[in-house]
C-alpha cells in the first residue's frame, strides 16, 4: 500500500433492512484517500454518501467489504477500539454542527478533550481558533455566531484532536456562496498541512472545486474524475 494512503475501501457495502426489503445504501464501493487531498463525494439524495461518511468516520459498520485507515483494518473491530481509531485520525463536522448554545466558543472547541480527558492545552485551543478564523471570538457564546462562524467554529472542534482526516457532510447546506468560498479556502490550507478533507456534497459547484470527485448514485460509484477546475 501506498504510504501516503490514510484511507483505503475495498468492495465496501452497507445493507440495511427496513421492514421486509433490503436497502443496499452502499453496493460496493472502492476508493482511496490521501494525505492532503480534498475528495467530494457527489449524488442524489439517497445515494449513500451518509451512509458512507458514518463508515469512514467509524459511527458505523460496514455489512462488508474492507475498511482500511492508517494502514489499520478497521472492519472487524469492536465499538471501543473503534473509537480510538476515531479519536486518533477523523475529525466530524455534521451538517447540524451541533454546537452548544450557550457555551462560549472556545469551550464548544474543548468537548473533545474534556471527553477524551486529555488537558485543556490552552495554546492549541487558542491556535485552532485562529486557523479557523475566529481570533479573538473565543469568547462568545455560540448562539451569537454567524452560521458561517458556527461552521467554522465546529471545524475548530473537529481539529482539536489533530485529526489526519477532516470529514464534512453536507458543509455548504445552508450557507451563503460568499461563505463557501472562504470555507473551500480553510479546506485548502488544512489540505495544504496534510489533512485530507472529504466533503460530501449535492452542492456541484463545491465539488469542482476540490481535488476529485467520486459520483455516487444507489450506493455505487458511477465515476471517479479529477475535477478540471482544480488548481
Ligand atoms: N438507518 C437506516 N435504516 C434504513 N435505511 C437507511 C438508514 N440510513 C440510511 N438508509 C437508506 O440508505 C440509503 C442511503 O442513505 P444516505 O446514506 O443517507 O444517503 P445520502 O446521504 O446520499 O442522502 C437511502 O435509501 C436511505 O433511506
Ligand atoms: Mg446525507
Amino acid at each position: 500500500m501506498n504510504s501516503d494512503v490514510v484511507i483505503e475501501a475495498k468492495d465496501l457495502k452497507k445493507y440495511y433492512t427496513r421492514g421486509t426489503e433490503i436497502v443496499k445504501a452502499l453496493d460496493g464501493v472502492d476508493f482511496t484517500i490521501r494525505s492532503g487531498e480534498i475528495v467530494s463525494i457527489v449524488g442524489p439524495s439517497g445515494s449513500g454518501k451518509t451512509t458512507l461518511m458514518n463508515l469512514i468516520s467509524c459511527l458505523d459498520t460496514s455489512t462488508s467489504g474492507t475498511l482500511i485507515i492508517g494502514g489499520q483494518d478497521v472492519t472487524h473491530l469492536k465499538e471501543s477500539q473503534l473509537i480510538n481509531i476515531r479519536r486518533k485520525y477523523i475529525g466530524f463536522i455534521f451538517q447540524q454542527f451541533y454546537l452548544m448554545p450557550n457555551l462560549f466558543a472556545i469551550e464548544n472547541v474543548e468537548l473533545p478533550l474534556i471527553f477524551a480527558k486529555k488537558p485543556l492545552d490552552k495554546d492549541k485551543i487558542y491556535k485552532v481558533i485562529e486557523t479557523v478564523g475566529l481570533k479573538g471570538r473565543e469568547l462568545i457564546p455560540a448562539y451569537m455566531l454567524s452560521g458561517g462562524d458556527k461552521q467554522r467554529i465546529a471545524i475548530a472542534r473537529a481539529l482539536i484532536n489533530d485529526p489526519q482526516v477532516l470529514i464534512a457532510d453536507e458543509p455548504t447546506g445552508k450557507l451563503e456562496l460568499k461563505v463557501r468560498d472562504q470555507l473551500l479556502e480553510l479546506f485548502r490550507q488544512l489540505a495544504q498541512k496534510g489533512i485530507s478533507v472529504f466533503i460530501a456534497t449535492h452542492d456541484l459547484e463545491l465539488a469542482e472545486k476540490t481535488e476529485r470527485i467520486i459520483h455516487l448514485q444507489d450506493g455505487k460509484i458511477v465515476s471517479k474524475e479529477q475535477s478540471s477546475l482544480y488548481h
